[in-house]
């Protein structure tokens, strides 16, 4: 066994080792803490401005439970946390700001190991994408989704039944009161979004990819087993570190392939494929556009779940969860891959029982045929865009009509009630200015609210596209990510009102008919936008951060670093 690490900093002598130790033992902590036992690092996303994750505080300390047990000394450290309801003009621009931090946190600290706390949305993808390019053995503990929420007997899903109402309260279907009212029903426990929604989305995918305990996903936050759960990858950690299990060992090109495979069974958030290649990116995995559709085409839709079904995360749990589902999908999947457990993926779901039928289904009586994420390219999207089949409306799937161009949200909500809007049911609303330069952060607004008119009269989905991403929470025929956006001169900023689109999702095509002369007048006429902001962490950001088809990552943090560090403090 290679010198444990922490011991570059705990096992010193003079001045730099009498620094490490005495002011560690200001805690508590003595001799014996340093004696070479593995240091496991409890990274900890808590805060009160992130609601999906404000239990974390007493999580962390399970996980320390099972830490000591095993014989490690456990070390909780907070990063920036990244509250997917609070944050403006949204989480995803900082997605990239955690991952740094948490990279350079595990680096430069005496940590063999980490668990890593995730729950809401972006914090998975970002202390994940940290880890992997600091590359210590390292497990995920997701917080769990919430329980049920309940408004006048009927089930609230997070966010997908916010969406619904609130196009109902557009369409004079629902008062502004009962609205408010199911506000209070919505979160009536701890825990992130109950919907498969992107949270529960990325912690089904840490179970696909391998870096997570068999479970973690489903669990409610507030079930007693979570706690054990958490204990028990606290445990794992300690044995991780032992075995120098390494995150690159489990996040391999067959992991991503599961994990791909898994988002379309499950039914999951279209987030999820920008955060895979983001992630394969910092595992230095290959992983494009190309294969996301291609690995996801032949695998059907088997959970039953909210926004693509009927169920919830409760549901879910109480039907198994996601091992039912890795057991379920059998030859589909690279059974052999090796996960944080020390053992395959199949081995860890072989006792998995069968799918119940309702909430989980079978392989022989699937939901839908090919319901992975499918990737749209034509004209309007040459570098790739992505839409939910399984959230859109099939006699949409294939569609032409003209389009409704808004520049901008603050476009977009001026206008989209104005009564003298040319809009109707074949209209395709574009919105541009939305992707990651160009909002800058490319935010969740692609699943653009119908106009009150055409709710009004009954229209319940339009097919719309963007550059920006969506709620995994949403549903609707939304084209979303959009490449090269519009603010990196995208075809997608040519578009005018009028101009006739032509989607078809089977033929993975998503074309502007408008004459190449005519789309050559219009570039040269294009100017790129103004900067928002021309300075501080946003300048960075803007600067630096990839397209959608890329990950939207920062370029200069692709790839590992790996854990090493160089020159003392004093
Ligand atoms: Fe945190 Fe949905 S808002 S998971």
């Amino acid at each position: 066994m290679s010198a444990r690490r922490s011991q570059d900093w705990f096992g010193g002598t003079g001045v730099n080792g009498f620094i490490a130790r005495s002011w560690m033992k200001n805690q508590g902590l003595t001799d014996r803490d340093f004696d070479g036992r593995p240091v496991i690092g409890i990274c900890n996303t808590y805060s009160e401005l992130t609601p999906c994750n404000a239990h974390f505080r007493e999580l962390a300390g399970h996980v320390k439970r099972g830490v000591r047990e095993a014989g490690g000394l456990p070390v909780e450290f907070p990063v920036m946390s990244l509250g997917e309801t609070i944050l403006r003009p949204t989480s995803m621009l900082f997605r990239n700001l955690v991952s740094m931090d948490v990279e350079e946190s595990i680096r430069a600290n005496p940590l063999d190991g980490v668990v890593l706390l995730c729950g809401c949305d972006k914090t998975t993808p970002a202390l994940l994408m940290g880890a992997a390019s600091a590359d210590l053995p390292s497990i995920v503990v997701s917080g769990g989704p919430m329980l049920t929420g309940r408004f006048r007997g009927r089930a609230l899903g997070s966010g997908t039944d916010m969406f619904a109402m609130s196009e109902d309260v557009r369409a004079g279907r629902m008062s502004e009161a009962d609205f408010r009212a199911a506000e209070s029903c919505m979160s009536r426990s701890a825990g992130h979004c109950n919907t498969m929604g992107t949270a529960s989305t990325m912690a089904a995918i840490t179970e696909a990819l391998g870096v997570a305990l068999p479970g973690n996903a489903a669990l409610p936050a507030v079930d007693s087993r979570r706690r054990v759960l958490a204990r028990d990858a606290g445990a794992r950690a300690v044995e991780m570190v032992h075995e120098e299990l390494r995150l690159s060992t489990v996040l391999t090109r067959a992991a991503f392939e599961n994990a791909v495979k898994v988002n379309a069974a499950i039914g999951g958030s279209t987030n999820a494929v920008i955060h895979l290649l983001a992630l394969a990116g910092r595992a230095e995995v290959p992983l494009s556009l190309a294969d996301i559709d291609a690995l996801g085409r032949s695998v059907p839709l088997l959970v039953d779940l909210v926004p693509s079904g009927r169920f919830l995360m409760e549901d879910f749990f109480t039907a198994g969860g996601v091992p039912v589902v890795l057991r379920a999908l059998g030859d589909l999947l690279h059974r052999d891959a090796l996960t944080v457990t020390g053992l395959s993926l199949g081995e860890n779901v072989a006792d998995a029982p069968d799918p119940d039928g309702s909430v989980i289904r079978s392989l022989a009586e699937p939901l839908a045929q090919d319901a992975g994420t499918a990737v749209l390219r034509g004209n309007l999207a040459p570098d790739g865009a992505v839409i939910k089949p399984s959230a859109a409306s099939a006699r949409l799937m294939t569609h032409r009509g003209r389009a409704v161009v808004f520049h901008g949200m603050d476009d977009f909500r001026a206008r989209i009630d104005d009564p003298d809007l040319v809009v109707d049911a074949d209209s395709v609303l574009v919105l541009t200015g939305a992707g990651p330069r160009g909002y800058p952060g490319m935010p969740e607004v692609g699943n653009l609210p119908l106009p009150k008119s055409l709710l009004r009269q009954g229209i319940t989905d339009l097919v719309r596209i963007s550059d920006a991403r969506m709620s995994g929470t949403a549903f609707g025929t939304v084209v979303l990510h959009v490449a090269p956006e519009s603010a990196a001169g995208g075809p997608l900023a040519l578009v005018r009102d009028g101009d006739f689109i032509e989607l078809d999702v089977a033929a993975r095509r998503l074309h502007l008919d408008v004459p190449a002369v005519e789309l050559a007048r219009r570039r040269a006429d294009w100017k790129p936008p103004e900067p928002v902001v021309g300075s501080g962490y946003q300048k960075l950001y803007v600067d630096h951060v990839s397209q959608a088809d890329q990950g939207a990552d920062f370029d200069f943090l692709r790839g590992r670093r790996g854990s090493a560090v160089h020159g003392d403090n004093h």
